[in-house]
C-alpha cells in the first residue's frame, strides 16, 4: 500500500470504526467513511471532520449503489454490519442482510472497480462453543450458535473466494468483545448505563457467575488491526485479536461497579437460558489463541479487568453516548 493512500472505511461512524479513522489518519492515509449513521453517530467522527483528508458519505450500502466511493482506493475496511446478535431472535433475516448481503454487494463493486484490497472485521461467535479454549484460528468444526455468527461466517468464506477467483487480498480479524469509549453496545456499556440509572441493584442476564469471554481495550483493537494488516500475507490471512485471559460477567460487574466507585450493589441475575447463557445464541466459554497476531509483533497492552476499566473511564467522557 502506498505512503498515504486512500482508505475506504464501512461502518466508520461507528464505534470502532471512528476510533480506526483518526489512527488512519493519524498514519498519513485519506480516509473516506461510508456509513448509513444507523448505529453510528456523526459526532464520533468530530476529531476527523475538518481534516482535509477525511470524508464522511452517508450511504445505505444495502440500498444504495456504490457510485464512485470507490474510486481510488486503494484498501477497504469493511466494518458495516450488523452488530446487535440478539436481533436475530426476532428478525433472522437482518444479520442476512446487512452481513451477508452488504459484504457481497461490497465485493462486487470492489471487482467492477478493481480495488482488491480488502480488511474485514469478523467475530469469535464463528466458532461457536469451542471445545478448545484459547481457540486457534484452525479450530474446527466450525458450528456458530448465533445468525450473527453464521452470517459472518458466510461472509468470511466468500471473501476467501474472491481471494482464490478474483486475485483478492483480504485479511480477516476475528474479535474477542471490545470494550471503550464511544461503544454503544455490549456488557460493561450496558452495566454502565444501567448503574447511571439505579447505583443499588444491577440486573445481570444469565446466571451467576455467568458467561466467561474476554475482552480487550479499543486501543488494543485498532493497534492490532493496523498490524495484521500490514503483515497479512497473500492471498487471504485470518487473525484472532483479543486479549491474554478471560473473567466472567460477575467479574466484569465488579470491575464496573468498583471503577464508578460503587460498593454494595445487589446484583439480580435473570437466570438466563440453557444453563447459564444471558441469551439465546450466547456463547458460555470465549478465549482466543492470539499467537498468530503477536508473531507480528503486536501484543495487547491490557488484560480484561483492565480493559473493562479502562472502558468505564473512556465511557464516562463526553465523547462517549448515554442512553
Ligand atoms: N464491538 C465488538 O465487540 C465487536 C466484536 C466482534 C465483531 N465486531 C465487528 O466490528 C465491526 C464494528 O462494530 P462496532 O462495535 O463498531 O459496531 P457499530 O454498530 O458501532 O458500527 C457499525 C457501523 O456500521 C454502520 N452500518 C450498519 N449497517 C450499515 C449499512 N447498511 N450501510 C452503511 N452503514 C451501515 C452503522 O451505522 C455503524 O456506524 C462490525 O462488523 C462488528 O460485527 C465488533
Amino acid at each position: 500500500m502506498r505512503e498515504g493512500g486512500q482508505v475506504l472505511v464501512t461502518g466508520g461512524a461507528g464505534y470502532i470504526g471512528s476510533h480506526l479513522c483518526e489512527a488512519l489518519l493519524g498514519q498519513g492515509y485519506q480516509v473516506r467513511v461510508l456509513d448509513n449513521l444507523s448505529s453510528g453517530r456523526r459526532e464520533f467522527l468530530a476529531a476527523c471532520e475538518g481534516n482535509e483528508n477525511f470524508e464522511l458519505v452517508v450511504r445505505d450500502l444495502l440500498k444504495d449503489s456504490f457510485g464512485d466511493a470507490l474510486t481510488g482506493c486503494d484498501a477497504v475496511f469493511h466494518l458495516a454490519a450488523n452488530q446487535d446478535i440478539r436481533k436475530a431472535l426476532t428478525d433472522p433475516r437482518v444479520d442476512l442482510e446487512q452481513n451477508v448481503e452488504v459484504t457481497h454487494l461490497l465485493l462486487e463493486a470492489m471487482r467492477r472497480s478493481e480495488v482488491t484490497s480488502l480488511i474485514f472485521t469478523s467475530t469469535s461467535t464463528v466458532y461457536g462453543e469451542a471445545a478448545v479454549v484459547p481457540t486457534p484460528e484452525d479450530y474446527s468444526p466450525m458450528e456458530p450458535i448465533s445468525i450473527y455468527g453464521a452470517s459472518k461466517l458466510a461472509c468470511e468464506a466468500l471473501i476467501s473466494s474472491y481471494c482464490h477467483t478474483f486475485g483478492f487480498k483480504a485479511v480477516t480479524f476475528r474479535f474477542a468483545n471490545v470494550v471503550g469509549g464511544r461503544s454503544t453496545h455490549g456488557v460493561a456499556y450496558d452495566f454502565v448505563q444501567k448503574l447511571r440509572q439505579n447505583t443499588r441493584e444491577l440486573e445481570i442476564l444469565g446466571k451467576e457467575p455467568g458467561t466467561r469471554k474476554s475482552y480487550y481495550h479499543i486501543d488494543d483493537c485498532i493497534s492490532g488491526l493496523l498490524a495484521g494488516w500490514k503483515a497479512g500475507s497473500d492471498p487471504y490471512e485470518v487473525f484472532n485479536i483479543g486479549s491474554e485471559d478471560q473473567i466472567t460477567v460477575e467479574e466484569v460487574a465488579d470491575t464496573v461497579c468498583s471503577s464508578m466507585g460503587l460498593e454494595g450493589v445487589e446484583y439480580g441475575w435473570t437466570g438466563g437460558v440453557d444453563e447459564g447463557r444471558g441469551w439465546i445464541g450466547d456463547v458460555r466459554n470465549m478465549w482466543l489463541d492470539i499467537s498468530r497476531l503477536k508473531a507480528t509483533g503486536w501484543r495487547p497492552q491490557h488484560r480484561s479487568r483492565e480493559a473493562v476499566k479502562l472502558a468505564v473511564k473512556d465511557l464516562s467522557s463526553p465523547s462517549s453516548p448515554e442512553e
